[in-house]
């Protein structure tokens, strides 16, 4: 009731009462007599939000911690007490003592940064609507910083330095009256028992304890800070000799304004205790919330859970991927190899290899589709040396394996005049040989496709004798006697300086082994077949020298055994028709130009019908043909040995028959019916 009297008088002083006036004044006398408790003395230990008037974004959390500010940046958040606070009894008596404690944490989000600062006020109201957060605080605008009108007294705990207004460092507490160039102020921390002063970093992320003491006897404002669990040290950090009676209106407010600047940070209040005319509360320590983890582990933290799943996506498509591109990589590249290939180590190539020395078998290294498969050029990446694959498809497993050991066998065997045989590589249905490469192709290609560069008689004698030559190493020369099977001219190659390589020897044999003995099987080139060949389906040495004589008839002519077109023309029948009317040049291959030496080319001819005899034991063996060749032994007369024209053409349409017939019973197998389709492209380079 003193209370009241006093502030009737007030209002009375200050306005001019009316009965309405009065009449209000009466309603509202018993809440503010509640209010203006004459030493008011509380403490919070964390806040309830009727604890507070807050302002701006500052809010309480759940677990009773004041957050001011929130990490947004330039703005300013403020908790009053709710309450006015009586400081003095009339304007011109002196302030009274007073004493507050509190403890606040700033957490700025980059550990070194921080934007401006926290500061306990005594103001006119609870709340400063007009200030300014950055280096304002919230605090003050730029028009009234420094107005004496203000009636603003802060303590400021500021971790910017502001040049503007002379701040000593950015790392500071200081007095502020009505203005935020501080009446004091000194780097934040403390004096320890021993009068050393302690920095305390305000940014540090821990809470930090402050006592703010008013003597209203010794005009006297000590400010002490201290860590959280500190007492409060005997020396203050700061203080400051100076009456704030004149800054002090009788009823003021008291409470925490707090901003951010251009950097994020959080301003946290977690305890505070207030008492006029008296000792403020000791702030029991472990009774206060806690203050969030720094915002480094809490980056930290959110990094890891933001960035880890990525993280983890990323080197998991990473592994799929390559996982799937080895086994891609691996399935591309797979071979079959099973343990008696083991033995032809050396012969073996590395598929791999293969498909890069032909850059992935391109079209553009393709050298020719023959009666087993695609030849590609290729250069193997280890050697830089040229090679020719040979794609052989093959549908049966059953004869691999002798066929393996016999294409080894093969790559054994060394003539200058045959292609050679370097390895092969295996895989699920195709089987892979390698060839050195032969730069001038296959010799019907100069014979009929290139008429520009058709070879010579010199070039093509000595083509004859090479092949000749090659053909008499396989059947006598070497340990085993090879039947070639396939002599032709598309199976005679050209290397670089036209030297003749016979290609692709052994290869039928492939479709020899496994297949059913009781089919009449035969692979070969129409045309250069022998007669029992076809009959029989045996091949023997004598096939192949039927096969040869083809081949030499063919040479000298320019014309192929039988008429690609025509299936009526037949070869030999017409030369042998030139021959037995004395007309032999007139068979020779107009391509030549009429320039060739006489009785080489009648040799050649010759020979080439003694070779397509029908009957297999008149032909001469390879030996006796290389003889006649080099001229080591004259030619025989083909009329004394019985060579007549109906004998020759009845035996080689007979042939041909059969041949027809067996292909029409379609018991022909695909290298049968490629030979006849593509017959003249299947050589080997
Ligand atoms: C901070 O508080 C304000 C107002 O309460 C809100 O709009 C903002 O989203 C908060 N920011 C953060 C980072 O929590
Ligand atoms: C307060 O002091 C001023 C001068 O400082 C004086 O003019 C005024 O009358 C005083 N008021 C009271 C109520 O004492
Ligand atoms: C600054 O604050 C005062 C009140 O304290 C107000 O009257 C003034 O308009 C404000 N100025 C600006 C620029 O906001
Ligand atoms: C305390 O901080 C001031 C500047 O803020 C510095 O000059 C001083 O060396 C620091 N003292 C200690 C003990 O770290």
């Amino acid at each position: 009731m003193l209370l009241l009297s006093q502030r009737m008088k007030l209002l009375k002083k200050h306005n001019k009462m009316s009965l309405l006036n009065l009449l209000l004044f009466l309603v509202i006398t018993p809440l503010l007599c509640h209010a203006t408790n004459p030493n008011p003395d509380f403490i919070f230990t964390g806040f309830r939000s009727t604890d507070l008037t807050l302002k701006g974004i500052a809010e309480i959390k759940p677990n009773g911690l004041l957050a001011l500010t929130n990490g947004t940046r330039q703005k300013s958040g403020y908790a009053f007490y709710p309450n006015p606070i009586t400081f003095k009894n009339s304007p011109n008596e002196s302030a009274i003592s007073f004493s507050t404690s509190f403890v606040f944490g700033i957490i700025p989000e980059y550990p070194t940064l921080s934007g401006h600062g926290i500061s306990f006020v005594i103001a006119p109201q609870p709340s400063l609507p007009n200030a300014l957060p950055s280096q304002y605080l919230g605090l003050f605008n730029e028009s009234n910083n420094g107005n004496i009108t203000n009636q603003i007294i802060a303590v400021e705990f500021d971790t910017i330095q502001s040049t503007e207004f002379n701040d000593i460092n950015d790392n500071h507490v200081g007095i502020d009256i009505n203005g935020l160039d501080s009446v004091l102020s000194y780097p934040a921390g403390y004096y320890g028992n021993d009068g050393r002063f302690q920095n305390l970093s305000l940014i540090s992320g821990n809470a930090m304890r402050v006592w703010i003491e008013y003597d209203g006897g010794k005009k006297q404002m000590n400010v002490t800070m201290g860590s959280i669990r500190m007492r409060k040290p005997s020396l203050p950090t700061l203080s400051l000799d100076k009456d704030l009676s004149q800054y002090i209106n009788p009823i003021m407010y008291v409470g925490f304004a707090s901003s951010t600047g251009s950097v994020s940070t959080s301003h946290y209040l977690l305890g505070w205790s207030f008492k006029m005319n008296g000792e403020a509360k000791e702030i029991d320590s472990f009774k206060l919330p806690k203050l969030p983890r720094i915002n480094r582990q809490e980056k930290m933290f959110n990094y890891l859970t933001m960035v880890l799943p990525f993280v983890l996506m990323f080197v998991l498509a990473a592994v799929i991927s390559a996982v799937v591109y080895y086994v891609r990589r691996k399935r591309k590249f797979a071979e079959e190899i099973e343990d008696w290939e083991l033995d032809y180590g050396p012969h073996r190539f590395k598929y791999k290899d293969l498909y890069f020395a032909t850059k992935g078998f391109n079209e553009k290294g393709l050298l020719g589709t023959g009666g087993f498969g695609q030849v590609y050029k290729g250069v193997l990446s280890s050697s830089k040396m040229d090679i020719a694959v040979k794609r052989v498809s093959h549908q049966s497993r059953q004869g691999m394996r002798e066929f393996v050991a016999e294409i080894v066998s093969i790559g054994r065997l060394r003539h200058r005049n045959l292609v050679q045989l370097l390895g092969y590589c295996r895989r699920k249905n195709e089987l892979l040989l390698v060839y050195d490469y032969m730069s001038n192709g296959s010799l019907d290609k100069l014979l009929y496709d290139e008429p520009g560069c058709t070879l010579n008689w010199r070039q093509r004698f000595r083509v004859i004798k090479g092949v000749a030559a090659g053909l008499l190493y396989l059947h006598e020369e070497w340990e085993q006697v090879v039947i070639h099977r396939d002599v032709k001219a598309s199976n005679v190659l050209l290397d670089s300086e036209l030297n003749a390589k016979l290609g692709d020897f052994g290869l039928s044999r492939l479709y020899d082994h496994g297949t059913d003995p009781r089919t009449t099987h035969v692979v070969g080139t129409i045309g250069y077949l022998a007669p029992e060949h076809t009959r029989t389906g045996k091949a023997t040495p004598a096939t192949d020298v039927y096969s040869f004589g083809a081949f030499l008839l063919e040479v000298a002519s320019g014309k192929r055994p039988i008429g690609l077109k025509d299936n009526e023309f037949i070869l030999v029948d017409w030369i042998f028709c030139f021959w037995s009317k004395g007309l032999i040049f007139n068979a020779v291959d107009p391509n030549l130009g009429g320039v060739f030496d006489a009785q080489e080319v009648e040799m050649v001819m010759k020979l080439g019908l003694l070779c397509s005899n029908t009957n297999q034991y008149s032909r001469p063996t390879m030996r006796q043909v290389v003889q006649f060749l080099e001229g080591d032994i004259p030619l025989p007369d083909i009329s004394s040995l019985g060579i007549s024209a109906e004998a020759l053409s009845f035996a080689h349409k007979q042939g041909f028959e059969d041949f027809s017939m067996s292909y029409s019973s379609s018991l022909m197998n695909k290298a049968f019916s490629t030979s006849m389709a593509g017959s003249h492209l299947s050589g080997g380079r």
